[in-house]
C-alpha cells in the first residue's frame, strides 16, 4: 500500500473532518465544521494520509499553543490532535506516519514541545510523548459536603450570562496562565469554540449555567456547570461541571462552595481536576470526595537545550543525563544542565551520563509533576551516579504539580 502524507487543501476539509469523528465513531454536524474551520484550526497545520491515490485513510494536525512552563515563561507548544486512522486501514503504520509528519513540521517551526491528550493512554510512550499533568476525576453526593475549613472569603458570587461569561473568564485564565504551569493558551475564537453550547452537543444535559467570583470587581475564579434531572418528573438533578478555574483560595473556597450547595443537585462532578486541589482538605469528610487520577496532558520534548533552559529549577546545581530517542534522533544525546543564580543552561557534552532516561520519560518529567525517580522505580530511568536520580528529582520537581485545564 502507496501512502502519501500531505496537508489538505481547503475543499478536502469538510471530507477529513468526516474522517476525523469517524475514527470516534460519531456523525459530525454540518455547522460543527464550519464552527471548526472558522473558530479553531489552522488549515495549514492539517494533514491527511492518503492511499492508493486519494483515498483518505489517515488523518491528524496540530493547533499552536502557548505552554506555560515552571517559573512562567511561556513556550510555544505543538498541541498534536485529529488523530485517527480509517477502520478499513487499522494497524499498518498510518498512525506511525502520520506523527512523523506532524513531529516535523513542529521542529521545522522551531516549537521546542509538542503536546497532545490522548484518548486511550497506551499508544503515545512509543512516539516520545510522556504523561506530564495528572487530570482527576471527581464526584460527591452533596449532602456529604459540608466544609470543615476554608479561607474567608471577602468577595461576591453572582451568575453571568453566557456572553458575559466569555469577556470574564479569560480575564481569569490569563492571571492564573502567567504563573501556573501547564496552561495553555485560548484566542477569543477558541474560547467560543470550546465553550459553544448547542443542544444537541449537551449529552442531554441542561445549557451551561455561567458563575463568577469577583473581590472589588475583578474577576478571581468562574465555573461553567450543566444539570441533568435524575428522574423525568422530579426536580432533583445531577451537575456536571465543565470547567472551574480560580486564582486564588477565596476565589476557589467560593466557587466550591457554591457549586456544592445549589438546591435540588443530588451529586456534583467534575473532570480534569488538578492533583493539588485544596477541596479535600477544606472538607469535613474528605473521604467522600471520589477522585480518579488519570493521565492528563502528554508533552514530548523535541529540542532539549531550548526545552530546558526555558523552565526554571527547584534549587542550583547541575546534571548530565543521556536522551535516547529513536523517533526524532536530534533530540537524542548527551546534555549537561547547569542551574546557577536560577538561571538555567543546558547544553551537549561528551562527558559520561549521570543518568539515562527516554524521550516519553523526559516528556513526564519536563513539567515537574512526575519524579524521574518514580520512573525509575518502573525501570523506566538508569542512574550511572549514586545519588544522581535524587539530584534530578530536587532540581526538576516543582511545588505546585502543573494542570491544564485545556482539553483539546
Ligand atoms: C489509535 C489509532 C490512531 C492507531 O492508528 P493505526 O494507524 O492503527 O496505528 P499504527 O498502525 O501506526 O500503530 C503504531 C503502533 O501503535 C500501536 N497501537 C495502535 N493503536 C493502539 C492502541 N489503541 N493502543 C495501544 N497501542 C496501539 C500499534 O500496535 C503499533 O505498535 P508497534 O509499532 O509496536 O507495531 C487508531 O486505532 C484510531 O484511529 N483509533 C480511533 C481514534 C483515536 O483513538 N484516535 C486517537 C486520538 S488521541
Amino acid at each position: 500500500m502507496n501512502v502519501n502524507y500531505r496537508p489538505i487543501t481547503e475543499d478536502e476539509f469538510s471530507n477529513w473532518r468526516i474522517a476525523v469523528r469517524r475514527g470516534f465513531n460519531e456523525q459530525v454536524h454540518p455547522d460543527d465544521i464550519t464552527r471548526l474551520r472558522n473558530d479553531r484550526i489552522e488549515i495549514d497545520r492539517l494533514f491527511g494520509a492518503f492511499a492508493d491515490g486519494n483515498n483518505l485513510v489517515g488523518t491528524g494536525g496540530t493547533d499552536s499553543y502557548q505552554l506555560t512552563v515552571p517559573g512562567g515563561a511561556q513556550i510555544p507548544a505543538a498541541g498534536i490532535a485529529y488523530i485517527g486512522t480509517a477502520a478499513t486501514h487499522l494497524r499498518r503504520g498510518i498512525l506511525t506516519g502520520m506523527m512523523r509528519t506532524l513531529l516535523d513540521q513542529a521542529i521545522e517551526r522551531k516549537e521546542p514541545v509538542a503536546t497532545l491528550w490522548a484518548s486511550q493512554s497506551g499508544i503515545y510512550s512509543r512516539f516520545g510523548f510522556g504523561q506530564a499533568t495528572v487530570a482527576e476525576g471527581w464526584s460527591i453526593k452533596t449532602a456529604n459536603a459540608t466544609f470543615a475549613h476554608a479561607p474567608k472569603v471577602p468577595g461576591k458570587t453572582r451568575f453571568v450570562s453566557h456572553d458575559d461569561a466569555l469577556e470574564i473568564m479569560p480575564r481569569v485564565w490569563e492571571t492564573l496562565r502567567k504563573n501556573r504551569t501547564g496552561f495553555l493558551d485560548r484566542s477569543p475564537s477558541r474560547w467560543r469554540y470550546f465553550f459553544f453550547d448547542e443542544e444537541r452537543l449537551r449529552g442531554g444535559r441542561s445549557g451551561m449555567f455561567h458563575v463568577v467570583y469577583e473581590d472589588n470587581g475583578i474577576p478571581e475564579g468562574y465555573a461553567a456547570y450543566r444539570m441533568k434531572r435524575l428522574r423525568e418528573e422530579e426536580f432533583e438533578v445531577e451537575m456536571k461541571v465543565v470547567e472551574a478555574v480560580t486564582s486564588t483560595p477565596e476565589s476557589h473556597a467560593a466557587i466550591w462552595h457554591f457549586l456544592l450547595n445549589v438546591d435540588l443537585v443530588q451529586s456534583v462532578s467534575a473532570g480534569n481536576r488538578p492533583s493539588s486541589d485544596a477541596l479535600w482538605w477544606m472538607l469535613a469528610d474528605p473521604r467522600q470526595l471520589k477522585r480518579t487520577p488519570s493521565d492528563g496532558l502528554w508533552a514530548r520534548v523535541l529540542d532539549v537545550e531550548t526545552a530546558l533552559a526555558a523552565r526554571t529549577y527547584e534549587s542550583d546545581g547541575h546534571i548530565t543525563f543521556e536522551v535516547i530517542d529513536n523517533v526524532v534522533p536530534a533530540a537524542a544525546g548527551i546534555f549537561r544542565l547547569t542551574v546557577s543564580g536560577g538561571k538555567a543552561t543546558c547544553e551537549r557534552t561528551s562527558a559520561q551520563p549521570e543518568v539515562t532516561l527516554g524521550a516519553s520519560e523526559l516528556g513526564s518529567v519536563y513539567l515537574g509533576g512526575t519524579r524521574l525517580s518514580h520512573l525509575a522505580r518502573a525501570g523506566r530511568a538508569e542512574e550511572h551516579v549514586p545519588g544522581a536520580i535524587a539530584r534530578f528529582d530536587w532540581l526538576f520537581s516543582t511545588a505546585i504539580p502543573p494542570w491544564c485545564p485545556h482539553e483539546f
